[in-house]
């Protein structure tokens, strides 16, 4: 089913009524981790011209929520991206990135950056694909570069920058 449906889905742009839809499924994607605190509404309200959802026969598929650097004039930011456990590795995550790629570059932007966590291996190899490349921080237990206590004490973020 997931297969016969790759061809079909479309993206259009996040809008505030999309809140509900997404913060119902967002812990249930990210494999049972508490994510919903991180994506309040004012991303729906504010950044709906820079976010996205991919549907599928107006189903919800995927979405991105990101922006353009309003202190940063090259960078342009991507806070979440989440995409249906059903619909994966389909192309999915990459439509909606190079959605924002285009965009971010319609606008000027030469950057793209990106935080994701030290434990979320396949968001790590995910950006790894999409060209993305880690900070220069390295943690010697880890193969992974780590930004340590980024967020705060004890919150370590692994940086991914890709240029456009
Ligand atoms: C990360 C995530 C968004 C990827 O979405 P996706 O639609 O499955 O990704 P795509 O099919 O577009 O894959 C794009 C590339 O990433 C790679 N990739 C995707 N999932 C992967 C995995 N589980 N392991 C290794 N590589 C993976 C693919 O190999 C692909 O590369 P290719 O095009 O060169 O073959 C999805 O797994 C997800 O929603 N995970 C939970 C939420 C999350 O962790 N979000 C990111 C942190 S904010």
């Amino acid at each position: 089913v997931a297969d016969a449906a790759a061809g079909q889905i479309r993206l259009r742009n996040i809008t505030p009524e999309d809140y509900v839809l997404v913060i119902r499924v967002v812990d249930d994607w990210w494999g049972g981790r508490a994510m919903h605190a991180m994506l309040p509404k004012l991303f729906f309200v504010h950044f709906r011209d820079t976010s996205f959802v991919a549907e599928v026969n107006g189903d919800l598929v995927g979405f991105l929520v990101g922006f353009l650097s309003p202190a940063l004039a090259d960078e342009a930011y991507i806070h979440f991206v989440g995409v249906h456990p059903g619909y994966r590795k389909l192309g999915v995550g990459r439509e909606l990135y190079e959605h924002f790629f285009d965009l971010a570059r319609s606008a000027g932007r030469r950057r793209v950056r990106c935080v994701t966590s030290p434990v979320n291996k396949v968001s790590i190899a995910f950006h790894h694909s999409l060209g993305f490349q880690l900070a220069e921080r390295t943690d010697d237990s880890s193969q992974v570069s780590i930004y340590q206590d980024y967020d705060g004490p004890g919150e370590d973020r692994v940086l991914l920058t890709k240029e456009l």
